[in-house]
């Protein structure tokens, strides 16, 4: 039988094609997005790990979602130097959500506040995304509009207190293997994990709108 690790990566594993061949990823991978693209991305971002990481330390305690919980993940600190550096000192002012980022935000919060087991398929959906396909999309945003190699601009993406992240997201998938949760509540998690990667399918198809090419 397989893992749940591996049953909730095959499970999500469509949909990861989809945000990863998204027109704004695409786009925006290729080089044919200008910074401002960039930072309105980065600026969702902020409002997914500040839901994410607000109640993290509440979390900390749970049977659940505390054994997820980990500051050498936290993105938060990372994410507002980026936006300082991308929109300047007045950066938090000027931050706005898309409705399809206020929806997810929301999940997230709701999750957090309420279902932890909900909280760990939003936390594997994006940690462990940003630990793997995060690394590309660091390596064309330097190359694309010029930042210093993992530094300011592109520090969501570096995870300094992870020295091996394939050793790290060896273990996180057997943390996720261990989840306190019995066979129907894992299939919750599932579903949940299948609903994250559509609340950033919708957030990635809202910014495909608001940055066509060619405009
Ligand atoms: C252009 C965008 C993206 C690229 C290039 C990309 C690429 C990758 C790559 C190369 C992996 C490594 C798989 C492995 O460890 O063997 C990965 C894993 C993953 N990605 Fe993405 N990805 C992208 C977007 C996303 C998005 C938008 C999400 C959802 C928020 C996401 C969530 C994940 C997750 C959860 C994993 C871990 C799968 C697992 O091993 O369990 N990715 N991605």
């Amino acid at each position: 039988m397989d893992s749940f690790s591996a049953v909730v990566r095959t499970a999500s594993h469509a949909q990861h094609m989809e945000a990863e061949t998204s027109t704004f990823m695409g786009d925006l991978l290729g080089g044919r997005l200008g910074v401002a693209a960039y930072t309105r991305y980065t600026e969702q971002l902020w409002f997914v790990y500040e839901a994410l990481e607000a109640g993290a330390e509440r979390l900390s305690a749970d049977p659940v979602a505390g054994p997820f919980i980990r500051p050498e993940l936290f993105r938060l600190p990372a994410l507002e130097r980026d936006l300082a550096h991308l929109r300047g000192p007045g950066w938090r002012a000027e931050l706005s959500a898309l409705p399809a980022t206020r929806a997810y935000a929301a999940r997230v919060r709701e999750c957090a506040e309420r279902w932890p087991a909900g909280y760990v398929a939003h936390h594997y959906t994006r940690y462990l995304g940003d630990l793997s396909g995060g690394q590309i999309i660091r390596d064309r945003a330097e190359r694309t509009w010029g930042f210093a190699r993992k530094g300011d601009g592109v520090r969501f993406y570096v995870f300094d207190r992870i020295a091996n992240p394939a050793a790290f997201k060896r273990s996180y998938r057997e943390l996720l293997d261990d989840v306190r949760a019995d066979d129907l509540e894992r299939q919750r998690i599932v579903a949940e994990c299948k609903r994250a990667f559509a609340l950033n399918t919708a957030v990635l198809g809202a910014l495909g709108e608001e940055f066509p090419i060619g405009a």
